[in-house]
């Protein structure tokens, strides 16, 4: 069997420690030679890599480890790039999040202005991973977790249409995992689903068993009273209110099953009224899974042991590494990916980069027809698509203009002199980040 290389990008991301147990628990059926993390924050990746070696030592000693900042040394020699970069980490997705909130406006890691905000500054470090990926080992496959992804995807689609990069998420992962164990199923892939919509913006249109029996009808009365949220479910507040805010989404369209972060689309007043401009989800994972995962990692290093150990493998590692499985042996699996619509939604833009379920095999997915979509979804998919698309125009041409107007069009801004303010604060924040965007001389000061 064939063993692989991986390197991952952001290798100091909070989600490192879990994609490596996953790795390890999979070895039998997914062998790697070679792990390496790259990050351009070496004194953060250090801590994370630092555990990462003890961990690889005590459960696979013949995998060679490497922890670098060095492009060539990190990209050179792999068959897998899996991306998971924060461009400005969380002090600008703190920033992000408040901005907006001053305002009255959702402030959220991908949705609105705030994840109109970060898309505009992880466009040009996706790109970057891309290129040395590109120039290292030109026959590697990119599977990006960096988020916003709806955003990244339409840049990578519009600016590296021929690379083999992948824009993935974990929230219908989540979700699905739900949905199993409400059917009484014990994973997302004993599930086998129909699904359109653009990446944090989508709906199940059917969710079947293996056999093709339809599970709907056994899941939808307790998806109608209670959304996603199961009992006994160990997690914060934030997310526990997302997952139950899903039944009023669900109240929308009672066909079909909707991703939770419709949430901040179609309950955009009650949501922002609800968040704390002075304590928002940035502060909170800060407090939370970086202060354990950080913590943790520390803990591993000082001892050199992994004696235990809390890291565990969980959906959103799982995810990836099933991904890199169906392309690594060709097992034509069915998965969720984002890729140019091209007719998989007949009747919706076909340059738009939806999330469908697809085919993956050794070259890549292949998009499965999900059909016409109805009236109510389609409206909001062309606002939503048309933010995204103004978004990564603005990106192109340093347009002010533009993205005044992608900040106006989102379904989380009440109108263009709101826009106009919110914008001009992150345009401010972002001046590190940002292309530097000019004022169309049209455009009042
Ligand atoms: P994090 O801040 O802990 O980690 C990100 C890492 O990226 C940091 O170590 C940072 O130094 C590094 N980085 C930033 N810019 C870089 C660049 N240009 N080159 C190399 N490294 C760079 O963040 P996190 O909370 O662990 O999340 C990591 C990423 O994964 C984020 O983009 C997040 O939105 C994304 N994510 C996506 C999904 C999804 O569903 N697509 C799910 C979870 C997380
Ligand atoms: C889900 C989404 C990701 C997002 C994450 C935020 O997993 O699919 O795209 O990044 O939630 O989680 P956090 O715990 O960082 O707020
Ligand atoms: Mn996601």
């Amino acid at each position: 069997m064939k063993k692989f290389s991986i390197v991952i990008a952001g290798g100091g991301s909070t989600y490192t420690p879990g994609i490596v147990m996953t790795l390890l628990k999979h070895l039998d059926r997914f062998p790697i030679r070679q792990l390496k993390l790259y990050d351009n924050d070496g004194a953060r990746q250090k801590v994370i890599a630092d555990a990462c070696e003890v961990i690889l030592r005590e459960k696979a000693p013949d995998i060679n480890f490497v922890a670098t900042t060095d492009p060539e040394e990190g990209f050179t020699d792999v068959d897998f790039v899996m991306a998971q970069i924060r461009v400005g980490k969380y002090a600008m997705r703190d920033k992000d999040e408040k901005i907006p909130l001053k305002y009255g406006v959702i402030g959220q890691e991908t949705c609105g202005p705030g994840g109109i905000a970060y898309g505009l500054r992880s466009i040009g470090g996706v790109l970057e991973i891309a290129n040395y990926m590109e120039k290292y080992s030109p026959n590697a496959w990119m599977l990006n977790y960096s988020n916003p992804a709806s955003i990244v995807a339409e840049a990578t689609r519009r600016l590296k249409p021929n690379s083999k990069i992948l824009n993935i998420c974990d929230m219908p992962v989540g979700i699905q995992e739900r949905m199993a164990k409400l059917a009484g199923l014990n994973y997302y892939n004993d599930l086998e689903v129909r699904y359109f919509g653009l990446n944090h913006f989508g709906w199940w249109t059917a969710v079947r068993d293996k056999q093709g029996n339809d599970l709907m009808p056994k899941i939808r009365d307790y998806i109608a009273e209670h959304g996603y949220l199961l009992p006994g479910m160990n997690e914060e507040p934030s997310w526990k209110a997302t997952f139950g805010m899903a039944k009023n989404t669900f109240a929308l369209d009672p066909d079909r099953f909707p991703n939770t972060y419709l949430q901040y689309y179609l309950y955009t007043k009650f949501e922002a009224e609800h968040m704390d401009p002075n304590h928002t989800r940035t502060d909170e994972v800060r407090e939370g899974r970086e202060k354990f995962v950080f913590s943790e990692c520390r803990r591993i290093a000082k001892s050199q042991s992994i004696e235990g150990l809390k890291f565990e493998p969980d959906d959103h590692s799982n995810y990836i590494v099933d991904l890199s499985r169906a392309i690594a042996y060709n097992t034509h699996e069915r998965m969720l990916v984002i890729v140019e619509n091209n007719g998989a939604v007949a009747n919706f833009e076909p340059t738009a980069m939806v999330e469908v379920p697809c085919v993956v095999g050794a070259n890549g997915p292949e998009r499965l027809a999900m059909g016409d979509i109805p009236r109510f979804q389609k409206g909001l998919l062309e606002q939503q698509v048309a933010v995204e698309k103004l978004a990564v125009d603005a990106w192109v041409e340093h347009s002010y203009l533009k993205l005044w107007q992608a900040l106006t069009l989102s379904h989380t801004v009440p109108d263009a002199a709101v826009a106009k303010k919110i914008l001009d604060d992150l345009v401010e924040a972002n001046k590190d980040f940002w292309p530097e965007l000019k004022k169309d001389a049209k455009v009042k000061e």
